[in-house]
């Protein structure tokens, strides 16, 4: 009996809830539990019980690890937020504004190694796999982190090179979170692979979609600024794309723009966001998702599971494709 995607957001959602995350110095752990209080969509362990739950009934050996994944994700978020500048998120102030940098970067320390605690709290058969799904992930989150750093001093990034940085940055943690939770259940190596493939593509058309929303999206709903990106000079689709098609008049305003921090802010936004849509950014953003969405698809037809569990995964994708959040 496999579990609904649904479901398993409920499920660690209240397992979230019921953990402690508390200690001394009282200013070390807090940070960790209001990271962990504040909301989230809860997407990554929800993927991993999900995928667990087609291979295995007893969906409890993979909880831990799912959880881990969160905090993990968590832990990112918090340094993501200093390294962007970020002041709000899930429409809460960012730990390194409600606290400070220091307080960010070793609470965010203690976070990671706190997710490799539950990473561990899995079959001990399966522990060793487990860490060597996640360690190699990791790692490839710091490459793409550092990759997004560059890329805001560089001109002329490519479309290439921004796919290689988001898969990197976003899309490998959601690839890892289907394909742990199918190793802890019992899955051969080919079919974790493909699970693999299944989230590391669902991973990227998200983080198209995310960039998207912080172009076009709504403060309210989406818990953070609007025109961050583009305050920051980051590279993404929409801004590479618009360079590719603006005339030479509007590639020079555009790259001034997006490599200048002494545009007043507002009006930098205001002015990307003319072009962006003068040229329908938007349009090829979406074609670029179907794209992906659609290598996600292939992954998912070639795994031996239930249509009503490859439906699962379709109706997620449809969902995440139209999230505003
Ligand atoms: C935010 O991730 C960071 C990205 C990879 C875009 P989510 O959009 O999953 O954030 P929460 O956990 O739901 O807040
Ligand atoms: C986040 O990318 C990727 C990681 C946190 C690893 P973003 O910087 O776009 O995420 P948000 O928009 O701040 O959530
Ligand atoms: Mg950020
Ligand atoms: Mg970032
Ligand atoms: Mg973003």
């Amino acid at each position: 009996m496999s579990i609904k995607i649904h479901d398993a957001i409920k499920k660690v959602t209240d397992k979230i809830e019921n953990l402690p995350f508390t200690g001394e110095p009282a200013n070390l752990y807090e940070p960790l539990k209001y990271m962990m209080s504040i909301g989230g969509k809860r997407l990554r362990p929800a993927l991993t019980l999900f995928s667990n739950g087609i291979y295995q009934n007893n969906i409890d050996d993979a909880i831990y690890p799912a959880i881990g994944l969160e905090v993990f994700h968590n832990f990112t978020l918090i340094h993501d937020d200093l390294m962007d500048n970020s002041f709000l998120r899930r429409g809460q102030a960012t730990v390194h504004s409600k606290w400070n940098g220091n307080i960010a970067i070793l609470s965010g320390d203690a976070m990671m190694i706190y997710a490799y605690n539950l990473m561990m709290q899995t079959k001990q058969d399966k522990v060793y796999d487990v860490l060597k799904q996640f360690n190699k992930t990791a790692l490839e989150i710091c490459e793409g982190q550092q990759m997004d750093m560059n890329f805001e001093q560089q001109n002329n990034v490519t479309e290439s090179e921004y796919i290689r940085m988001i898969e990197l940055k976003t899309s490998v943690l959601i690839g890892v979170a289907l394909s742990i939770g199918a190793l802890i259940g019992g899955a051969n190596a080919i079919e974790q692979k493909h699970w693999y493939e299944v989230g590391k593509n669902i991973g990227i058309a998200f983080q198209l979609q995310d960039d998207w929303l912080d172009a076009f999206g709504d403060t309210e709903t989406f818990g953070k600024k609007i025109g961050g990106d583009i305050i920051a000079n980051k590279k993404t689709f929409l801004s590479i794309k618009a360079i590719e098609l603006a005339n030479e008049q509007d590639k020079k305003t555009l790259n001034t723009l997006l490599n200048s921090n002494q545009t007043e802010p507002n009006d930098k936004i205001k002015q990307v966001l003319a072009l962006y849509k003068k040229y329908e950014i938007d349009k090829y953003s979406q074609q670029k998702m179907n794209e992906y969405n659609h290598l996600a698809i292939n992954a998912l037809e070639q795994l031996p599971i239930s249509q009503t569990d490859k439906n699962e995964v379709l109706n997620l994708i449809e969902e995440l494709n139209s999230r505003k959040k």
